[in-house]
């Protein structure tokens, strides 16, 4: 079977690595994909919200199944657009990715289905968001209802904060179209837990839980980034906890889509805060996680490659689903300056090699002749597997401390 993998970072570099350990994939390609990935597949520079592009290379390649990993193609309906081509694709269609998408339609849905979330309001006018905080008082958070790299969450600890950050994306546009209309909602306390899940639309399976770290400085210090690493399982996440979040949250949420006419096939992507009053959603993605993806998967005994097509045939039930006991860790190394502004093109040296239990995914990185250099704010996120999280975050550091380039930085306290 011939596999396309859409995508450039991390995540996609995981996926190539679990693909290509199937006995099934006999060609694997990836568009763009890094220079971690081009050792894994044929990479193509085919941007990933290039949906004409990604429909010729699939036609012109002969590909019998693409995996789309990041939002923008599927809130794009990159999905749709490959079906009604006629390729067989995996993850979920526009109408359901809108789950993440738009904040709006995701916690109208909650409403709607009674799925616990905080308290909020929408809103189209400046004047009147900026009433609504007033009147709730700080701390409160805002979003923008669209996709924003990430970056579309204040969580505010000041009225004025909040109300500089409803100027910012309604009035000074900062993130387009994206911020024309924002979510302002309650701010909740709590333990941060994510839990992916595959889901053919009926049938949800939940992948062991995981946890990021946001901030781009140690103690949850800085400003938020994509991500600055992950560990699975989540502390804290007990089975009790699970079987609470399956019964109100994950398969509510499955079955809402479904009533709504947007069956969900792919991975669903819960984020959730165990606060004092039980667990919440804090957002939800459509996709698998970066870096959550890198931690989870490593622990994934089984073929990805059949679990995908038994989402995307509507046979998860019959799915077979193995995971490693144990614990992951993944210690993103970052341009220094990220998330704000940062050089690229710095060789990278050091880079050791990869084994089952250590991997060094690629995220932002490009070939330049034999070398290997910087071609993004992440740039490889160092994964370990152990029998205990402390071994698995030990095998993390140790290897991540022999890579080296100019003004690398990570943070210490991933996974404490
Ligand atoms: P998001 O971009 O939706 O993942 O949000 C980024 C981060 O903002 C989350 O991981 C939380 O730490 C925080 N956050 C979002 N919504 C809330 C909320 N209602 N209360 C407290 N923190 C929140
Ligand atoms: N790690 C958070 C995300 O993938 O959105």
């Amino acid at each position: 079977m011939r596999v396309l993998v859409i995508g450039a970072g991390g995540r996609e570099h995981v996926l190539c690595w679990k693909l290509a350990q199937s006995a099934r994939v006999t060609k694997l390609y990836c568009a763009p994909g890094n220079a971690g990935i081009s050792r894994l597949a044929e990479c193509v520079p085919v941007r990933a919200t290039d949906v004409d592009g990604i429909i010729a290379l699939a036609k012109r390649e002969k590909i019998d199944f693409v995996v789309v990993a990041p939002d923008d193609p599927l809130a794009l309906g990159c999905v749709d657009a490959l079906e009604a081509a006629g390729i067989s694709a995996f993850g979920p269609r526009r109408a359901a990715a809108e789950i993440e998408s738009s904040k709006i339609y995701a916690k109208t849905l909650m409403q709607k289905y009674d799925i616990p979330t905080a308290r909020w309001r929408a809103f189209d006018r400046p004047d009147e968001a900026i009433a609504y905080i007033r009147a709730q008082g700080a701390p409160i958070v805002v979003k923008a209802d669209g996709l924003a790299l990430g970056k579309g969450v204040v969580v505010a600890r000041t009225e004025d904060e909040a109300v500089r950050a409803v100027r910012d994306m309604m009035e000074n546009k900062r993130f387009e179209e994206a911020g024309a209309r924002v979510v302002v909602e309650e701010c909740m306390t709590g333990p941060e837990v994510t839990v992916l899940a595959f889901t053919d639309g009926e049938t949800v399976a939940p992948m062991p839980s995981s946890r990021d770290h946001k901030p781009v400085f140690d103690r949850n210090r800085g400003p938020n980034t994509g991500g600055m690493g992950a560990v699975s399982p989540a502390p804290g996440y007990t089975p009790a906890m699970a079987t609470l979040c399956e019964k109100t949250i994950f398969i509510p949420t499955v079955r809402a889509l479904a009533a709504e006419g947007r069956p969900f096939q792919g991975v669903l992507y819960f984020g959730l805060m165990l606060t004092e009053q039980g667990p919440r959603v804090v957002e939800y993605n459509a996709r698998f996680g970066d870096p959550e993806a890198q931690a989870v998967l490593m622990l994934l005994e089984s073929d990805l490659l059949d679990i995908l097509q038994d989402v995307r045939g509507g046979t998860l039930a019959r799915a077979d689903i193995r995971w490693r006991p144990g614990a992951s860790c993944c210690v993103v190394l970052a341009s220094g300056g990220y998330p704000g502004t940062y050089p690229t093109g710095l060789p990278i040296t050091g880079l050791p090699d990869d084994t089952p239990e250590r991997m060094v995914f690629h995220a932002g990185t490009a070939r330049r002749g034999e070398d290997c250099v910087t071609a993004g704010g992440r740039v490889l996120g160092v994964t370990a597997r152990a029998s205990t999280p402390e071994e698995a975050r030990r095998l993390a550091y140790e290897t991540a401390d022999t890579i080296r380039f100019e003004g690398v930085h990570m943070r210490r306290d991933i996974g404490i």
